[in-house]
């Protein structure tokens, strides 16, 4: 796979036979489940792309669901293909949607099943937006669901402002290295949070101020801020609750029993607590490439793997990564 590939026609794309590789799964277990197999290529219905998929790349959800830490929530069979992230070319869409085929795109898949790491994947054209020629796909493969989350976090969740000062609690992985970038974007003061390894990068992504979670506390903090963003799901909102400005938010991207009583008791309240939940959006990746043709938004992959390394890459993101996004490319695309 040429993983700068630039628009073609899309229709030397089209799947020619009725099945495509894929990742899948077919119990839940630890990373060695995951394998190659053969599936079909997925039906696109009105409204929907058919994307040749590029590249992908790993959440910390595609291995919670792997492991089945999630089958009582959100119950699904096997075979199970995973991933949110695509990037790749269009090779078929409805006229007038938008998009055309041979069009670079992003997507965030609107499927609670997944089905990423496939040749082939569908999503809604609402969820899907055209990168710019000068953006790699490795590059756009990490920014859909972890970019979407940031975004969301601060913007609809935290209710981010100019000369806010925002605490990105977890800010050098997936997410939170995003956060800290969108919310300097916003022209806020932003303070990180991370391992002392990390220190440096988080910095260098525009952090005004660094923290050691190992040594310091936040919420024993002389300081106040008008947002803290739990990325790390580490915090609680009564701890934070005395370290937040008046009318702040704390956000957590844990969606706990604990989360959600404190989203319902608390949205009254000067100070709230808030549960957030990603939701695909075509319109919020249109904003994240615009922040990232603009400069305000880089990505930083820890390590790339082929499709058919997809379990080292959950390896890879399960048991802590450097900082960024675990990227998947898929080697044997056309
Ligand atoms: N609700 C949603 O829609 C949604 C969407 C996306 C993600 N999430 C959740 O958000 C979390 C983060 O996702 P991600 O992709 O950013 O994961 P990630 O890439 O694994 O990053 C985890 C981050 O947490 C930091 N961290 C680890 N232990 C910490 C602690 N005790 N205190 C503070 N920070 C700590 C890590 O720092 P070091 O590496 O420096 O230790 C790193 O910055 C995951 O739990 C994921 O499931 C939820």
């Amino acid at each position: 796979m040429d993983p700068n590939a630039r628009a073609t026609s899309g229709s030397d794309r089209i799947p020619t036979a009725t099945t495509m590789r894929a990742v899948q799964y077919d119990q839940y277990g630890d990373a060695s489940v995951l394998h190659i197999g053969e599936h079909p290529v997925p039906r696109r219905l009105p409204g929907q792309l058919l994307i040749n998929v590029l590249a992908s790349s790993v959440n910390p959800i595609d291995y919670r669901f792997r492991r089945g830490d999630l089958k009582g929530i959100i119950p699904f069979g096997f075979p199970r293909i995973p991933g949110y992230d695509v990037a790749g070319i269009v090779v078929d869409t409805d006229s007038g949607s938008g998009f055309a085929q041979g069009d670079r795109v992003m997507a965030f898949l609107d499927h609670t099943r997944g089905g990423a790491l496939a040749d082939y994947a569908v999503c809604a054209v609402g969820s899907a937006a055209k990168i710019p020629d000068a953006m790699p796909m490795e590059e756009a493969a990490a920014i859909p669901l972890a970019g979407t989350t940031a975004l969301q976090s601060l913007r609809d969740h935290g209710k981010i402002r100019s000369g806010q000062t925002v605490l990105i609690n977890g800010a050098s992985g997936g997410v939170g290295m995003f956060a800290v970038q969108i919310a300097k974007s916003f022209g806020c003061h932003v303070d990180a949070i991370a391992s002392e390894r990390n220190r440096d990068f988080c910095l260098s992504l525009g952090a005004d101020h660094f923290y050691d979670y190992e040594q310091d506390d936040f919420t024993k903090s002389s300081e106040r801020w008008d947002i803290i963003f739990d990325v790390a799901g580490k915090a609680h909102y009564l701890a934070a609750r005395s370290v937040l400005k008046e009318g702040g938010h704390f956000v957590s991207t844990e969606p706990n029993i604990e989360g959600m009583l404190v989203s319902i008791l608390t949205w009254p309240l000067s100070k709230s607590g808030r549960v957030m939940l990603a939701a695909p959006s075509g319109n919020d990746l249109e904003e994240l490439i615009r922040l990232y043709e603009l400069g305000k938004l880089r990505v930083s992959i820890d390590r790339r793997f082929s499709f058919e390394q997809a379990g080292d890459a959950h390896r890879r993101i399960e048991s802590g990564v450097d900082h960024g996004k675990v990227v998947l490319v898929n080697e044997q695309a056309r």
